[in-house]
């Protein structure tokens, strides 16, 4: 039997990993082996989400941990061409835009090992993103690139990759939440934050750009104070923001909003009951605006540009960049009834992990389905 190696390494990779683990399961077709790189690491940024998504614990684990982005590539590089010289896998299936992502890329690559890039073609053109500078390299080197929107089609047709390589396969990330979406509604979670289904909002922040900056950080939590004061929301605040938060002494400015519920990290459940309850969602992260446009709940993004522009063109999504002023404006509109309606992208249908399964049989000869109709 052939075999599809896959690798998560950070938060966003495991509910990608998991769908598409699931279906190739399921057909029999191919043998597969997980890979965890360990760019995160502990009970709440990594084990929970195993036994939430209902995928079997990692075959293997790198233990990488944190370090500049030279070093963790550099140890996933290094711990990841043994594992693929002992596995020898048929295919190396990655996800998304983390260092791990593209660590592993240019392994499989150099060894000549099939590289399929799931979430493919995704440009925010924003080269001072770390992500952006790693989905240029995966999307360049990659043999089969399966995208989750029709911009990123577009994106990578631009940019001269072969047509037949590209395949709109639909958002695994949405396979993943319409699996669970049952499962966290039955959780208790609101009852223990004390708060009512449609009377609160959802915030995360983790990038660089906002959290790394003291002057950007301390008026985002500013406006989300004053946000605060008229809806209660929830902030599960990651390590680099919480390390931040300290570190820039910012903590007075939450003391001084009751109303901002700060928690650590949730596990994948618990933050979707959380998610696809809420009446307002504020993030810079790029999977929760996916996941807010289908749910339909409006979304603020807390950036300046977004590498999926289908957020915002076709879902809830608004940029509101970092301006305290701005993002406390859009804030009260939604509250005062004005949000944005928006409707589901096209292939975010729950079957894009099935669409990869095919695909991915058809390219190692375990199927014969024409490549380009199994998209
Ligand atoms: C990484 C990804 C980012 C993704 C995010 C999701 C890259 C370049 N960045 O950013 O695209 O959106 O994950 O969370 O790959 N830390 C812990 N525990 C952990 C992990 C990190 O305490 O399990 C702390 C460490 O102090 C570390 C810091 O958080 O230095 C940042 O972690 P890192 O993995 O470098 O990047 P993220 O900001 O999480």
């Amino acid at each position: 039997m052939k075999k599809v190696l896959h690798v998560v390494g950070a938060r966003p990779n495991y509910m990608k990993v998991a769908p598409i683990y699931k279906a190739i399961a399921q057909r029999g077709l191919l043998s597969q082996v997980v890979v965890h790189t360990g760019q995160h690491y502990g009970a709440q940024m990594s084990d929970v989400f195993f036994s939430d998504l209902g995928i079997p614990s990692p075959d293997l684990h790198l233990n990488v941990g944190s370090a500049s982005h030279a070093e963790q590539t550099a140890r996933v590089m290094i711990a990841m061409e043994k594992v693929c010289l002992e596995q020898k896998p048929d295919l190396v299936s990655v996800v998304g835009d983390v260092n791990s992502t593209v660590a592993t890329a240019l392994v499989a690559s150099k060894l000549n090992i099939p590289l399929a890039h799931v979430e493919a073609g995704l440009r925010s053109g924003d080269r001072r993103m770390p992500e952006e500078i790693n989905r240029l390299v995966v999307d360049r080197i990659a043999d089969l690139l399966l995208t989750p929107s029709p911009d990123g089609d577009v994106n990578l047709l631009r940019e001269g990759v072969d047509k037949d390589r590209i395949h709109f396969v639909g958002n695994v990330m949405i396979d993943s939440m319409l699996q669970a979406r049952d499962a966290a509604l039955r959780l208790p979670t609101l009852q223990q934050l004390g708060i009512v289904k449609g009377e609160y909002g959802v915030c995360t922040l983790h990038r660089p750009s906002n959290v790394d900056d003291p002057k950007v950080l301390g008026g985002l939590l500013g406006a989300l104070a004053d946000v605060s004061r008229r809806l209660p929301i929830v902030f599960p605040v990651h390590p680099r923001t919480r390390k931040m938060i300290e570190e820039c002494g910012l903590q007075p400015v939450l003391d001084d909003a009751p109303g901002l519920l700060l928690r650590e990290p949730l596990g994948y459940l618990e933050f979707l009951s959380l998610t696809s309850q809420a009446r307002l969602i504020m993030t810079d992260s790029g999977g929760l605006q996916e996941e807010s446009t289908a749910l339909g709940i409006p979304c603020l993004t807390l950036r300046e540009n977004t590498e999926r522009p289908i957020t915002v063109e076709v879902g809830s999504n608004i940029i509101v960049g970092t301006d305290p002023t701005r993002v406390r404006a859009e804030a009260f509109r939604i509250l005062d009834g004005k949000s944005k309606q928006g409707r589901i992208p096209d292939k975010w249908d729950g079957k894009a992990a099935e669409r990869i399964a095919d695909l991915y049989a058809t390219y190692l000869g375990a199927m014969s389905v024409d490549l380009r109709s199994a998209a």
